[in-house]
C-alpha cells in the first residue's frame, strides 16, 4: 500500500515506497504518478522523505525516516551524509555495497548482446572503508558567518559548510585540518595531498604567513607504490586510494601473461605508474602524457630504467604518429573516456591486446562497445572498489584482438 501521510513530526514528510537503484546512488519512487529519486534509501524499504529540489519531471528527496528498514542498512557514521556530495552508500552495510557494484556492472555490460559472453568478476574490495582518500580539494568561505572556515559545498544549495573532518580522508589530512580550520582568511581554496605510504604531505597554495609551523607550498611528493617511489608533481594526476591503485595495478601483470617480448603503450599514463611496474616484464614501454608535470615526473620515475620512453602529446595525436607497433595498449583515460579518433586509430594499429582502465562505467562501455563492434572481443571485465561508501567504481577490462 502506498499512501501520502504526513509524519506526525514534519508537515514536509511523504511516505514512499522504494524501487531499484540508480546510478548516482539514489533509488526511484513513485506515487500517486509522480517520480521521485530518493537518497539514503535502500530499495524495498518504505521511508519518510524530505523533498530537497523540485524538477519539472521529478522530485529530489533525502530519507528523514525509515519505517520498514532493508536488512543491509547500517548507521551513516557521517554526520553531513546526504548533505555533502561525496558519499552516497554510507547507509549500506559494506558486503552489500560490494554486491551492489557488481550488480550494476554485469547488468550494463549485459545490455549488450556481444557481450553475453564476457567474463564478469566480483567487485574487488577495499580493506579500508574510511580514511582511504590520500588527496582532498576544500573550499574556504570568504563571507561571514564562515569566513576562513573550509569546507565542502552542499550538493543542492551550493552553499560551503563547515567540516572537522571527512570520513574519506586519510588522518594526516583531517589531522591538518584541526589545525587550521577558522583561520583560512583570504583564501578560497586548498588542496592538501599526503603520501599513504610515504606520510609526505604536499599542500596548495603557500600559507606559510599564516601558519609558519606548517610545511606548504611543496611543488611535488614522494609516495612509495609496491615498493616503488613516485615523484608526483603538484599537477600531476595519482590515484586517491593508493592500497586499491596497487591492486588494480597488479591485475596489469596477472591478466597479461607476459613473456618479455611485448611493446607496451602505456596511453594517458600519469607519472609512469604502469609504465614503471610492468617494465621488468616486458621488452618496452612507451608512455603518452598530455600534462607537463606528469611527463616530467613519469621520465624521473622512469630514470632507472633503460626500456621505458614518453611520449609528451595527446593520446589524439601520439596515436596518429606511432613508429612502432605495440603488441599491448594501456588506456586510461580521464572520466569522459577516449576520443573517437583514438579508438579509430586503435583499430589501425590492431595490438593483439587492450586493457581498458576507466572511472566511469557509462564512457566505459560506449569506449569499449565501439572496440568491439568488429575487432575485439571483451574477454574480463573485474570490478575494483576504489572508492568504498560512494557511487563509484573503477572498472578494468581486457579486450583481446579477434582474428
Ligand atoms: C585517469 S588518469 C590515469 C593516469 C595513470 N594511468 C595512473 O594510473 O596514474 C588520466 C591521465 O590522462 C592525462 N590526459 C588527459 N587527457 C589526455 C589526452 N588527451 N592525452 C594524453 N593524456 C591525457 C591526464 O593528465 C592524467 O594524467
Amino acid at each position: 500500500m502506498t499512501n501520502n501521510i504526513k509524519d506526525k513530526n514534519s508537515q514536509e514528510s511523504i511516505r514512499l515506497e522504494i524501487s531499484e537503484f540508480n546510478s548516482d546512488g539514489s533509488c526511484n519512487s513513485e506515487l500517486e504518478g509522480k517520480k521521485f529519486k530518493v537518497f539514503g534509501a535502500i530499495p524495498g524499504e518504505i521511508v519518510l522523505v524530505n523533498i530537497v529540489k523540485e524538477f519539472s519531471d521529478f522530485t529530489v528527496v533525502n530519507v528523514s525516516k525509515v519505517l520498514k528498514s532493508s536488512p543491509n542498512r547500517i548507521e551513516p557514521p557521517c554526520e553531513f551524509y546526504l548533505l555533502c556530495s561525496g558519499c552516497q552508500f554510507q547507509h549500506l552495510d559494506y558486503e552489500f555495497q560490494l554486491k551492489l557494484k557488481t550488480k550494476i556492472v554485469t547488468e550494463e555490460i549485459l545490455k549488450n548482446e556481444n557481450f553475453k559472453h564476457v567474463e564478469i568478476l566480483n567487485t574487488i574490495r577495499s580493506d579500508k572503508l574510511y580514511h582511504y582518500r590520500n588527496h582532498a580539494r576544500f573550499t574556504i568561505s570568504k563571507k561571514p558567518p564562515l569566513r576562513g572556515n573550509l569546507g565542502f559545498v552542499n550538493k543542492f544549495s551550493r552553499k560551503i559548510f563547515k567540516i572537522n573532518k571527512c570520513l574519506l580522508m586519510d588522518h594526516k589530512i583531517n589531522y591538518l585540518i584541526k589545525l587550521i580550520q577558522g583561520k583560512l582568511i583570504g583564501m578560497s581554496q586548498l588542496s592538501i595531498r599526503v603520501g599513504a605510504n610515504s606520510g609526505f604531505a604536499l599542500i596548495q597554495p603557500d600559507f606559510q604567513d599564516i601558519f609558519s609551523e606548517i610545511k606548504s607550498g611543496q611543488k611535488k611528493i614522494t609516495e612509495y607504490f609496491l615498493g616503488n617511489p613516485f615523484r608526483i608533481g603538484s599537477p600531476s594526476f595519482f590515484q586517491v586510494n593508493t592500497k586499491q591503485a596497487e591492486k588494480l595495478s597488479e591485475l596489469l601483470v596477472e591478466h597479461l601473461s607476459l613473456d618479455g617480448s611485448e611493446m607496451v603503450l602505456d596511453t594517458y599514463c600519469g607519472v609512469g605508474v604502469f609504465s614503471v611496474l610492468l617494465a621488468p616484464f616486458v621488452k618496452n614501454v612507451v608512455g603518452i602524457e598530455i600534462s607537463d608535470s606528469a611527463i616530467e615526473d613519469a621520465i624521473f620515475n622512469s630514470r632507472h630504467l633503460d626500456n621505458v620512453e614518453f611520449i609528451k602529446d595527446s593520446t589524439e595525436e601520439a596515436l596518429k604518429k606511432l613508429d612502432f607497433h605495440p603488441d599491448i595498449v594501456i588506456l586510461d583515460p580521464p572520466r569522459s573516456g577516449c576520443k573517437k579518433n583514438v579508438l579509430d586509430s586503435l583499430k589501425l594499429i590492431k595490438p593483439k591486446k587492450i586493457l581498458m582502465i576507466s572511472c566511469d562505467l557509462e564512457s566505459f562501455m560506449r569506449d569499449t562497445e565501439i572496440l568491439c563492434m568488429n575487432d575485439y572481443q571483451l574477454k574480463l571485465v573485474q570490478p575494483v572498489d576504489m572508492f568504498p561508501n560512494t557511487k563509484h567504481i573503477e572498472i578494468f577490462g581486457v579486450l583481446e584482438k579477434l582474428n
